[in-house]
């Protein structure tokens, strides 16, 4: 068998209750390489990973994966990672209560006479998390990390099984630019390993810095495969595009009015750590004004809005926040959303989705007063109909409206949570990280949306760890630092180096 023969997809077909979204997708990917697959959001680069990894059975799609000269009859995951392959989901999925090492050794406990060995199993882990040069202790809930540690933990938990070839899904959409580093130097470590790296990425900068060859999926066909070198950005986007598309970030000048929120020396406690998460932080966005909040991974950006939202139970929240100049007293989010405060959440799967119902439930999950009918039931002619109309905003890829939010891309999810909080119809509109995830078009698609927003007297607050981004839309930046504010930019100002300078400053 040559190199190149070590893992093949012949005119591999798949589809959902008769919508095909893989049609005939043949590529090879090279013994130890890194191997990028790129397409825009429901090209179908998850369903075909998961295929590779046995999460759809043989016989649940057409066509052969012939792996090292094989063709593989994959029943289920165990049957792939027993041969070799292991997958990081897009989303992932870790067991929230259950400690760091459990989750990284579960369904793989390792054994002394059939007890199971905790000290092995923590011994392992936490060579495995200093192999990846992270400092996460092995015996703390995953539920008490951030999604960026979570993404270590659920690598972690992929290289302790003997792997060949290992399926990173969005590994980095998570990652702060910093971290991101970080998981590429484990892939090149990967590498010299003789391990196989499919790494699916919408961030098109990063997959030419770490690929050796690219294969870009369009609409479930196989457009491309290429050497690396034969690349570059501008290309990669046409080919997932289907056209050229010029201009990455839309800024329009905007009319910063008057002051819609103030906040004042909020600050969030964790009693359970005696920990101080968010120290003290002033702020104020105005009328049509997009405020972008920069900082590295546990900054405490995501803390401070979810602190405002009401949304925290576990922690002790102080601090004043005034909404058109009054004071207002948030407890749950529901209090912030009657006040005209919306909030588009990380972690989508999380806290954003319920993910076993449609898409009209969920976008209007924020929103049920509203769609109240005289007789005080829920009218869902107008929910459809709100639904439908952001649906098309927002150019939301779906077979119909009942499709349960599970079933959909992870863009095409994001999405949803954010059409969510557009139909609370907010004067500030929180956005934390709002395109994780989500590819270059509708990307932009999102950002036009922001900027008829902001034209409609909208504040946005966008917390972004692309700085890229930041720069590329925001008007005005702050800079967050362990908690504190550290610094303030213009964008005129802001440069990556000046917003990193901030965001590694402790003052
Ligand atoms: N279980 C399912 N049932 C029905 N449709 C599905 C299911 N899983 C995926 N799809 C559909 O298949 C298409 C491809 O989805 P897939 O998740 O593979 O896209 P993707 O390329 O990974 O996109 P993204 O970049 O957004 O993650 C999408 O249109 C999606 O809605
Ligand atoms: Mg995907």
């Amino acid at each position: 068998m040559d190199n190149r023969s070590f893992l093949v997809f012949e005119r591999i077909v798949k589809g959902f209750s008769g919508v095909v979204v893989l049609n005939q997708v043949s590529f090879r990917v090279n013994r130890g390489e890194v191997h990028a697959i790129v397409g825009e959001n429901g090209a179908g680069k998850s369903t075909l990973m998961k295929i590779l990894a046995g999460v759809y059975p043989y016989g649940e799609y057409s066509g052969s994966v012939m792996f090292k000269g094989v063709e593989q009859h994959n029943r289920d995951t165990k049957q792939a990672e027993q041969a070799g392959i292991s997958i990081i989901y897009q989303e992932l999925e870790l067991i929230p209560n259950m400690t760091v090492c459990e989750n990284i050794f579960l369904g793989n406990e390792p054994e002394t006479h059939g007890v199971i060995d905790y000290n092995c199993m923590r011994n392992e882990s936490i060579k495995i998390l200093q192999q990846l040069k992270s400092s996460i202790s092995p015996d703390i809930p995953v539920e008490m990390l951030s999604v960026g540690q979570q993404q270590i933990v659920a690598i972690a938990k992929a290289i302790s099984k003997n792997v060949e070839v290992i399926i990173f899904d969005e590994p980095t959409s998570a990652l702060p630019d910093s971290d991101a580093l970080i998981l590429f130097d484990i892939i090149r470590s990967l590498k010299n390993d003789g391990i196989t790296c499919l790494y699916i990425s919408h961030k098109i900068n990063r997959v030419l810095e770490i690929s050796d060859t690219i294969t870009v999926l369009r609409d479930g066909k196989s457009i491309i495969t290429a050497p690396r070198r034969e690349f570059d950005e501008h290309l990669i986007i046409k080919h997932m595009v289907g056209r050229d598309l010029t201009e990455q970030y839309p800024r329009k000048e905007h009319f910063p009015s008057n002051i819609v929120m103030e906040v004042r020396d909020l600050s969030v406690f964790d009693p359970a750590i005696s920990k101080v998460l968010v120290d003290h932080v002033s702020f104020t966005v105005k009328k049509g004004e997009i405020l972008g909040f920069a900082g590295l991974m546990g900054a405490g950006r995501t803390e401070l809005f979810m602190g405002l939202f009401g949304a925290y139970e576990r922690y002790e929240i102080s601090g004043t926040v005034f909404i058109h100049g009054q004071k207002i007293n948030i407890h749950k989010p529901y209090d912030a959303i009657k006040k005209g405060i919306g909030l588009v959440v990380e972690d989508r799967k999380e806290r954003g989705l319920v993910m076993c119902m449609d898409i009209i439930r969920n976008s209007t999950l924020a929103n049920i007063p509203n769609m109240v009918s005289w007789f005080r039931q829920i009218d869902s002619n107008k929910e459809i109909r709100e639904t439908e109309t952001y649906a098309k905003k927002l150019s939301l890829k779906y077979s119909g409206l009942e499709q349960l939010v599970q079933n959909l891309s992870g863009g095409n999810q994001q999405k949803v949570v954010i059409a969510k909080s557009l139909m609370t119809k907010p004067d500030v509109l929180i956005l934390d990280e709002p395109t994780r995830g989500i590819d270059v078009k509708a990307k932009h698609d999102i950002y036009e949306i922001m900027n008829d927003l902001i034209d409609q007297g909208v504040a946005i607050v966008m917390i972004s760890s692309e700085l890229s981004e930041v720069i590329g839309m925001a008007d005005r930046i702050l800079v967050m630092c362990e908690g504190r504010l550290t610094g303030e930019l213009s964008y005129t100002e802001a440069t990556q180096e000046r917003i990193m300078q901030y965001a590694t400053a402790s003052i």
